[in-house]
C-alpha cells in the first residue's frame, strides 16, 4: 500500500515530457512536444505531449493520459507498479504503509510460491542437462522432436526424474516447507508421504507477463494410454489457468511489433513457431478461450489470428471463442491447417518463410470461415440454411462498429447468395432486441440505438424506444466544469436589462449552485465525484482546474477527465487548434452553462414524466384506493409538465419531446 500523500508527491514530481521522453523522441512544437506514437504504427508524428497540462494525447489512435497512465500503458504495469516506477525515477521514497496481517500473509505466500517455482524450474532444467537419465530420456526427447538447444534453453524446458520423490527431497533439503510444496502443486501428499506431481515427464514451465515461472506442464514420454498426456499445475495464488496464456512473456514484444497475436492450442505449437522465427504466438493450453485471456492479449493488440488444426469438432467448439473476441471489439481471423497438421507439425515440415506465408495467405476473416464451414453442412436444406443465417448474423450483431458490420453483411450476402437487405433486416431485428433487453455490455443503449442501421429498418416496425439515460447531458455539465469551472464571467440575471452591470461569478459557482438548488444527483458516479469536488471548491473558495483532475489519485476520475478534455478522434496536431475550434462557446459561457444545466433538468423531468404516465396507464381500476392514487399521479404529472414547461421556456426553445 502506497500512502496517499506519497502518491500525490509522485504525481507532482512527474514531468510528462520526461516520463514520455524516456521512450519516445519528442520535438518541440509550439508549447507542446510532438513525436511518433508508441501505441500505434505511424510515419508522421501525431503523438502530442503538453507539459503545461501534464498529459499526452495521440491524435492518430486517440490514446491519452497522464504520466502514470503512460507508464501503465507502455510498460503494461499495474497502477501501483507504475507509481513505484515513477517514484524510483524521481527518487521519491515510498514508505509502504504497514500491510495488514492478511495482506502480509498473502504477499509472502505469493513470494514463496514464486521462489519455489523458480527453484523447481532450475531443478528440472539441471536434471535434463546434467543427469544420465535426464540426458538419455528428457533432453533426447526434445531433440528428437526437432527442438534446437537455444529454443530449449529459451523456454527453460526440463525433465522431472523417474524416482517418486527426487524433486520433493531436493526442495525439502533446500529448506522449502512441506506446505509450500503442496500449495504449489509440485508435490502431492498421499498417505503421509510426499511424491512428485511431474515425475518422469518432460517439463514446460509456464511464465507470467514479466517472465516469472508460475506453473508447469509435464508431458508423458511413453504412449501409455492409461495416463494423461499432460499433467498441469493446479490453481494457486500465482497461477490461474483461465487468466494465463502460455508463451505470453516471450511473445509480447513481437505481438506489439506485428500488431497481431497468433493463438494456438498447445505448448509445442508455440515452441515450434518460435523456432521458425514466428514469435507473436501464445497458447490457450487446450482449454477454451476465456475473457480474461482475451483481455490479456488486448493489452498488446486488437488483432487475433486463431490457428486451428482441421478437426471439425474442435473448430465448432471454438465459435464461442470467436464471438467472445468480437464482443470485446477485437478483430479475429482464422487459419485452418491442412488435414492432420497442426502448427507444430507444419512448422517442422516447412521452411520458416513458407510457414509465415501460409499463415498470411490462408487467414480468413471470421465470417468467411464460419459461413463456408456451416454452409458445407446444410446440403442446401432451406431450414438448415435459415438457421445458419441466424447463427452468422448473431455473430455480426456483436460487432460494435456499424461500418464493419455492414461490410460483413455484404460479404455474407455474397457467400450465401442472398440479398443484403434480407440480412440487414435480420441484423436490425437482433440489434433492436438487444437494446430493448438492455442487453449490452459497456455500450449504452443510446449509442446502440444510434448504431442501428436505420435506413434498413422496415417501415412497419414499431418506433425505437426512448431510453431513460441522461449520460450525454451529465457529460456536458461535467465537460463545462472541467474546461471553464475556474473561469470568472460577468453574470447577468436572465431578466436584467442591458444597462445594469453584471456580478462577478465563476462558472463553477453558476453550475454548482443551480444543480444543487435543484437537488440533481448524477447517475454516473465518476461525474458525481468530479461535481462534488467543484461544489466543495465553490464553498471553500478554491476552485480546481482541469489539471488537478488529470492527476487525480483515483484512476477512474483521471481517465474520465482526460477523455472529456481531449476529444477522442480529433485529427488535429495540437491543443491550440482545438481551442480555436470552440471560441464561440468560450465567449458565451453563461449561456452554454445554463443550457447544459437546463438540458439536464429537462431530460430528468422528461424521464419522470414518462414514468408517471406509465404508472397512470398501468394503474388498475380494481384497486380500492384507485381514485386517490389516480388523483395523486395526475397532479404529479401536471406538476412535472409545468416544471418542464418553464424549463423549456428558460431554454428559450420549445422542446417537443
Ligand atoms: N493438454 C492438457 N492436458 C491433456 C491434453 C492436452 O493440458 N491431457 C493441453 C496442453 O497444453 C497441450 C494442448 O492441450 O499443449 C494441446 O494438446 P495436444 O495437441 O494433445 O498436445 P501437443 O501440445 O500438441 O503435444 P504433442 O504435439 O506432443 O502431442
Ligand atoms: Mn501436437
Amino acid at each position: 500500500m502506497i500512502p496517499k500523500e506519497t502518491i500525490q508527491d509522485i504525481f507532482e514530481a512527474s514531468r510528462i515530457e520526461e516520463v514520455v521522453g524516456d521512450f519516445v523522441q519528442l520535438k518541440k512544437r509550439g508549447s507542446n512536444l510532438l513525436g511518433l506514437c508508441p501505441f500505434h504504427n505511424e510515419k508522421t508524428p501525431s503523438f502530442t505531449v503538453s507539459p503545461a497540462k501534464g498529459i499526452y494525447k495521440c491524435f492518430g489512435c486517440g490514446k491519452a493520459g497522464n504520466s502514470v497512465n503512460f507508464i501503465m500503458e507502455h510498460e503494461k504495469y499495474s497502477y501501483p507498479e507504475a507509481l513505484r516506477y515513477l517514484a524510483n525515477k524521481y527518487n521519491i521514497e515510498v514508505e509502504e504503509q504497514e500491510p495488514s496481517p492478511e495482506e502480509k500473509f498473502a504477499e509472502t505466500e505469493r513470494e514463496n510460491l514464486f521462489g519455489i517455482h523458480s527453484f523447481a524450474q532450475k531443478f528440472f532444467t539441471d536434471t535434463m542437462l546434467n543427469t544420465e537419465e535426464g540426458k538419455a530420456i528428457g533432453h533426447s526427447y526434445f531433440i528428437e522432436r526437432g527442438f534446437r538447444d537455444d529454443i530449449i534453453m529459451k523456454f527453460q524446458l526440463g525433465f522431472s526424474p523417474t524416482a517418486w520423490d527426487s524433486f520433493t527431497k531436493s526442495a525439502l533439503n533446500q529448506g522449502y516447507k512441506e506446505e509450500l510444496l503442496i500449495a504449489s502443486g509440485l508435490s502431492i501428499s498421499k498417505e503421509d508421504r510426499l511424491y512428485d506431481r511431474f515425475r518422469e515427464r518432460v517439463i514446460f514451465p509456464i511464465h507470467n507477463l514479466t517472465g516469472k515461472v508460475i506453473g508447469f506442464g509435464g508431458r508423458i514420454l511413453t504412449s501409455d494410454k492409461t495416463k494423461p498426456k499432460y499433467v498441469n499445475s493446479p490453481e494457486s495464488e500465482i497461477y490461474s489457468k483461465s487468466k494465463s496464456l502460455y508463451g505470453i512473456f516471450f511473445a509480447r514484444n513481437a505481438i506489439v511489433a506485428k500488431d497481431n497475436c497468433l493463438l494456438v492450442e498447445g505448448y509445442t505449437d508455440v515452441i515450434s513457431l518460435h523456432q521458425a522465427g514466428i514469435e507473436n504466438v501464445v497458447a490457450s493450453s487446450g482449454t477454451s478461450l476465456t475473457n480474461d485471456q482475451i483481455k490479456l492479449i488486448s493489452k498488446f493488440t486488437r488483432n487475433i489470428t486463431i490457428l486451428y488444426d482441421g478437426d471439425p469438432a474442435g473448430i465448432k467448439a471454438s465459435f464461442r471463442g470467436i464471438d467472445m473476441i468480437l464482443e470485446q471489439g477485437m478483430n479475429v481471423r482464422i487459419v485452418l491447417f491442412p488435414d492432420g497438421e497442426d502448427p507444430d507439425s507444419y512448422a517442422r515440415k516447412n521452411r520458416s518463410a513458407d510457414v509465415e506465408a501460409f499463415i498470411a495467405t490462408s487467414a480468413d476473416d471470421f465470417i468467411t470461415f464460419k459461413t463456408r464451414l456451416l454452409l458445407s453442412e446444410t446440403n442446401n436444406d432451406p431450414i438448415k440454411k435459415a438457421g445458419l443465417i441466424h447463427e452468422i448474423i448473431q455473430s455480426i450483431s456483436i460487432i460494435a462498429d456499424p461500418i464493419i458490420r455492414s461490410l460483413y453483411i455484404k460479404e455474407c450476402a455474397g457467400i450465401m447468395n442472398m440479398s443484403e437487405q434480407t440480412l440487414l433486416n435480420e441484423l436490425n431485428r437482433l440489434l433492436r432486441k438487444k437494446v430493448l433487453k438492455g442487453h449490452s455490455n459497456e455500450v449504452n443503449a443510446e449509442t446502440q440505438l444510434a448504431a442501428i442501421d436505420t435506413e434498413a429498418i422496415p417501415v412497419e416496425q414499431e418506433p425505437l424506444l426512448k431510453t431513460d439515460d441522461c449520460s450525454s447531458q451529465e457529460l456536458d455539465v461535467i465537460r463545462l466544469l472541467l474546461l471553464y469551472g475556474d473561469k470568472t464571467i460577468e453574470y447577468f440575471e436572465e431578466t436584467t436589462s442591458d444597462e445594469e452591470a453584471g456580478s462577478e461569478i465563476t462558472i463553477a459557482q453558476l453550475i454548482c449552485n443551480d444543480i444543487r438548488a435543484n437537488q440533481i444527483v448524477f447517475d454516473n458516479k465518476v461525474y458525481q465525484e468530479i461535481f462534488d469536488a467543484y461544489a466543495k471548491g465553490v464553498d471553500e473558495n478554491d476552485i480546481p482546474n482541469d489539471v488537478r483532475f488529470f492527476h487525480h489519485s483515483n484512476q477512474a476520475i483521471a481517465n474520465c477527465a482526460i477523455d472529456i478534455i481531449t476529444p477522442r478522434y480529433e485529427l488535429s496536431p495540437g491543443w491550440e487548434e482545438i481551442n480555436i475550434a470552440i471560441p464561440r462557446e468560450e465567449e458565451r459561457l453563461q449561456e452554454a452553462s445554463l443550457r447544459a444545466v437546463l438540458s439536464l433538468m429537462h431530460r430528468r423531468l422528461s424521464i419522470l414524466i414518462t414514468n408517471t404516465q406509465k404508472e397512470l396507464k398501468e394503474l388498475s381500476t380494481d384497486l380500492e384506493e384507485y381514485n386517490e392514487m389516480y388523483a395523486d399521479l395526475m397532479s404529479r404529472n401536471i406538476f412535472l409538465l409545468k416544471a418542464r414547461n418553464s424549463i423549456s421556456n428558460r431554454l428559450g426553445r420549445v422542446l417537443n419531446n
